[in-house]
């Protein structure tokens, strides 16, 4: 073959251009510091334990948050995105300056110790997060897997104070003063502080004991001690603090004086662990040998690790904004920061599987988040279906939630049958699927005593009257007995994913488990209205409770979406959890067809879906609004899906600190976005995702083991979007008329092309019935 030299020449041009993209350019850890997304926003590995930030005392669910609240410490667990009370947050640490030198002058408590920052200050990128306080202590940190490593520098705060000894105090709290009991333990020459404690789940049951042993370097020690209130002594180094009368709380802590800084720099290094404080300590000294040397070298590596983890992904981003290639890479960085690798942290019991915490919770992230991993990260995927299934092995259930060792409070159904069959049917491998199988028969067949943490509730009606009744009578077990409606939908759901896997491994008896993913039909009121103000929406048949002796309740169809209160668990629990009978009348995944016709047809359901978009019942803000937005695929108009998803990219999902629409929850909303920029939508459960046109012009995606690469490519791609809408498609080169697609499309490296114009009613692409994606009742696609 002959080269011709300028040919060579720009190829090579091309490739070193390739080669100096960096997505990390395009992660910003700061989206959803804002406005309820709690983001975690500090330094960690991809599904890192070890996450330090600063806390703050205003919006600190996950930490940090650029609401212009103060800092109150740095500590180095986290969760991210989630909602409910503040996660971890464990012994915080607090850089100080005693004015005059006067230990009882510096400020202890919480209360009295939040120094704001400088807005302007805050830097946060993977593997590092700083920020200047305005007293002038600068803080940066980083982290390995198991430790953090948190660099504060006094220079300008020095100069500012009357005091000339740098302090650092240990608190022994978290975020939610959970604290029940604790111990803390300073060594007079190293200043080494050990503490350990036990504290509460942030939204789950029981508790757990954390452990931490923090080093310091870059000064001398000059004194050393303990604090209780807002008063410190030199002598004791030791105490240990109880929750006392009336659940009476104690602050308290150790500290550390210095002198003789180097270059104004005080380091320290914080081991974390689950385990004991000597793992605690083991895990700082394996993972940060070196304190004072350390940092750049961790910063680069957690870097790297990113680059690996992003790089399966590639974009081909001519024409498009900056902020959507932001919106992007962010979102696939925030799906990685849990659930978090608690490998060799577990207490509870030996095992050789991985074990992985913050599933927080399963009901949030089964929809898009796992199905993303399962596409850029299977390795892992699999590993946490591992880890779930050896939680099943050892604590009789699988989880539906959890967090910090404890099991976490179940929202819906058995939603990790979901996960398990999800991964079934796109073949992860690794897993014990026979072990498997009964961890999910176990849910559908096994009320447990306690179902507000495990399992399903009101077992008894479901096998016996097929529907979740409304004030169930259920003696065998308990939880809040509420979300009749929604637990019928997603148990019939759960249901068909226990019949999924069964099916697969030649398991007999299914035929009960694909009766009962039909129970959502006996909830159906064919002739219930929907009024909004007085004036009626003009659509009739919704979902409603059902009493056991089978007459109906009844449940406002807009009740519990955004026009009216919220309900969730605790707060107006009702019928349907956090989302209304309209937002989960869409919710049949596996038979979308019987649904249609019980709705009154493709038009009658197309009109729904738009009436309940432009009225403002659909939630954004919630997990439960996302299949709902692809559900136009099976009514054989995939286009309005994706004109869907472009009204909500970029106006609820943005680069802004406020640029979430709701909790990220671990990754679960981020995921959202970035499967609609994607163009490919997963249908959780099934070997299905519904094509939609990317917001890029190509997406490679390479598998990591087997290297194949998938690649969706747009012609005549418009980076206006006013063409977005799919004319035709062809995969590997043959005519594509269906509007969906399996994961073989990305074991096997195949090219999906899909040519675009701008006008959805001219489009016949994907409109057909045979185009349809599968539905149980359409005898063409019975999946059995
Ligand atoms: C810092 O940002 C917060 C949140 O946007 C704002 O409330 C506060 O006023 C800002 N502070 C300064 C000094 O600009
Ligand atoms: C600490 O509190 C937990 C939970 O209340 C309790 O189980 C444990 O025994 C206590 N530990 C000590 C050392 O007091
Ligand atoms: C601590 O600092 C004081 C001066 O502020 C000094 O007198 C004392 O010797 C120092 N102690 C140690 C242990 O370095
Ligand atoms: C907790 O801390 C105390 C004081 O340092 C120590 O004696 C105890 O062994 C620690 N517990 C564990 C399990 O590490
Ligand atoms: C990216 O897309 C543009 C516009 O279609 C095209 O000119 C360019 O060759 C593409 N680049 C790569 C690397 O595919
Ligand atoms: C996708 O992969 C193909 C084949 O390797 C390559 O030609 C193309 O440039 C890649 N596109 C992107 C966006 O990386
Ligand atoms: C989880 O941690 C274990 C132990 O450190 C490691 O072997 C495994 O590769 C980790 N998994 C992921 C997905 O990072
Ligand atoms: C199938 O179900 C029937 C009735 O519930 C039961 O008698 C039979 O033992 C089951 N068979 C298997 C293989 O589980
Ligand atoms: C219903 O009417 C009340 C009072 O006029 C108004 O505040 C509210 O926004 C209306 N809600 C809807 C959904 O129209
Ligand atoms: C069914 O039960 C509900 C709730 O207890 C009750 O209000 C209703 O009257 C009962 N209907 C019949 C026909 O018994
Ligand atoms: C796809 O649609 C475009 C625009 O309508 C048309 O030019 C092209 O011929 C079509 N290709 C196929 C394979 O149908
Ligand atoms: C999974 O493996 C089975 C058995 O080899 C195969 O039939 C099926 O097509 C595979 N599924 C995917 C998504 O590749």
């Amino acid at each position: 073959m002959k080269i011709n030299k300028r040919l060579t020449a720009s190829i090579l041009l091309a490739v070193s251009v390739r080669a100096e993209f960096d997505p990390l350019r395009f992660v910003d850890p700061l989206i959803g510091t804002n406005n309820g997304g709690n983001v975690f926003a500090g330094a960690t590995l991809p599904y890192g334990m070890a996450k330090p930030v600063a806390d703050v005392n205003g919006q600190n669910t996950g930490g940090f948050a650029t609401d212009g609240s103060g800092v109150t410490g740095f500590s180095a667990m986290h969760d991210s995105g989630t909602g409910g009370n503040p996660s971890l947050g464990n012994f915080p640490i607090m850089p100080q300056i005693c004015p005059d030198d006067v230990i009882d002058n510096c400020n202890f408590l919480v209360g009295s110790r939040a120094v704001n920052y400088d807005n302007a200050s805050v830097k946060a990128t993977p593997g590092y997060f700083g920020l200047k306080l305005v007293n002038g202590i600068a803080a940066e940190m980083t982290a390995t897997r198991h430790a953090a490593l948190y660099k504060f520098n006094f220079e300008s705060a020095l100069a500012n104070s009357s005091g000339t000894k740098p302090l650092i105090l240990l608190d022994l709290t978290d975020l939610w003063q959970s604290r029940q009991n604790a111990t803390v333990s300073v060594d007079e020459s190293s200043g080494r502080i050990r503490a350990n404690g036990t504290f509460l789940p942030s939204f789950g049951a029981g508790s757990y004991r954390s452990f931490v042993c923090v080093d310091f370097a870059g000064g001398s020690v000059n004194d050393t001690g303990i604090w209780v209130n807002n008063r410190a002594g030199t002598v004791a180094q030791d105490l240990y603090v109880t929750r006392g009368f009336n659940n009476f709380y104690l602050e308290a802590g150790g500290f550390v004086m210095f002198d003789s800084l180097s270059s104004h720099t005080l380091y320290a290094r914080v081991g974390v662990s689950l385990v004991s404080t000597e793992k605690a300590c083991q895990n700082a000294e394996k993972e940060i040998p070196e304190p004072t040397s350390d940092f750049a070298n961790i910063q680069s590596a957690a870097e790297k690790v990113w680059r690996e983890k992003l790089s399966p992904v590639s974009v081909n981003a001519t024409g498009v904004s900056e902020d959507f290639q932001k919106i992007f890479w962010s979102g696939i960085y925030r799906t990685m920061l849990s659930p978090q690798n608690y490998t060799g942290e577990n207490p509870l019991w030996n095992s050789d599987e991985p074990y992985f915490d913050s599933y927080y919770c399963i009901w949030d992230a089964f929809r898009v988040q796992y199905p993303l991993l399962t596409i850029v990260d299977p390795n892992a995927q699999s590993q946490m279906v591992r880890s779930l299934v050896d939680i099943y092995k050892h604590e009789g259930w699988l989880p539906d939630c959890r967090m910090s060792l404890c099991k976490g409070w179940t929202q819906g159904g058995s939603n990790a049958d979901v996960v398990l069959a999800d991964a079934y049917v796109k073949n992860l491998t690794g897993i014990d699927w026979n072990l498997a199988y009964d961890a999910l028969v176990n849910d559908a067949e096994n009320e447990p005593l306690e179902w507000s943490i495990q399992g399903r509730g009101g077992l008894q009606s479901w096998k016996n009257l097929q529907y979740i009744p409304y004030l169930d009578f259920d003696y065998l077990g308990f939880g809040t007995n509420s979300r009749s409606i929604s637990r019928t939908v997603e148990y019939a759901y759960n249901d068909y994913c226990v019949s999924v896997v069964g099916k697969g491994l030649g398991k007999t008896n299914l035929t009960k488990y694909l009766t009962r993913s039909m129970n959502w039909k006996n909830i159906f009121k064919a002739d219930q209205t929907s009024f909004i103000n007085g004036t009626d929406t003009g659509f009739v048949g919704f979902f409603q409770p059902r009493y056991l002796n089978g007459t109906w309740g009844f449940q406002d169809p807009i009740a519990c979406s955004p026009l009216t209160d919220f309900c969730s668990l605790t707060s107006n629990p009702s019928e349907t959890f956090e989302s209304s009978v309209w937002e989960y009348q869409f919710y049949v995944p596996h038979d979308m067809s019987s649904l249609i016709t019980t709705l009154g047809g493709p038009d009658e359901f197309i009109s729904r879906l738009d009436y309940y978009y432009e009225s403002g019942i659909a939630d954004i803000s919630n997990e439960p609004v996302f299949l709902s937005d692809y559900s136009y695929h099976y009514a054989g108009r995939p286009g309005l899906s994706t004109k869907r998803a472009h009204s909500y990219i970029p106006s609820s999902f943005n680069t802004s600190e406020s640029g979430l629409p709701g909790n990220d929850d671990s990754g679960a909303m981020a995921s959202f976005s970035i499967f609609s920029q994607l163009g490919l939508f997963p249908v959780a459960g099934q070997n299905v995702y519904l094509i939609s046109s990317p917001f890029f012009e190509s997406v490679n995606i390479t598998h990591p083991e087997t290297k194949k690469t998938a690649t969706i490519r747009v012609k005549n791609f418009d980076p206006t979007y006013t063409d977005m809408y799919i004319m035709n498609a062809t995969l590997d080169g043959q005519t594509y008329t269906k509007n969906w697609i399996g994961h073989e499309f990305f074991l096997k490296g195949q090219t999906l092309e899909l040519t675009v114009g701008s006008d959805e009613t001219a489009s016949f692409w994907g409109k057909g019935v045979d185009d349809l994606p599968p539905s149980l009742s359409l005898s063409a696609q019975l999946l059995f």
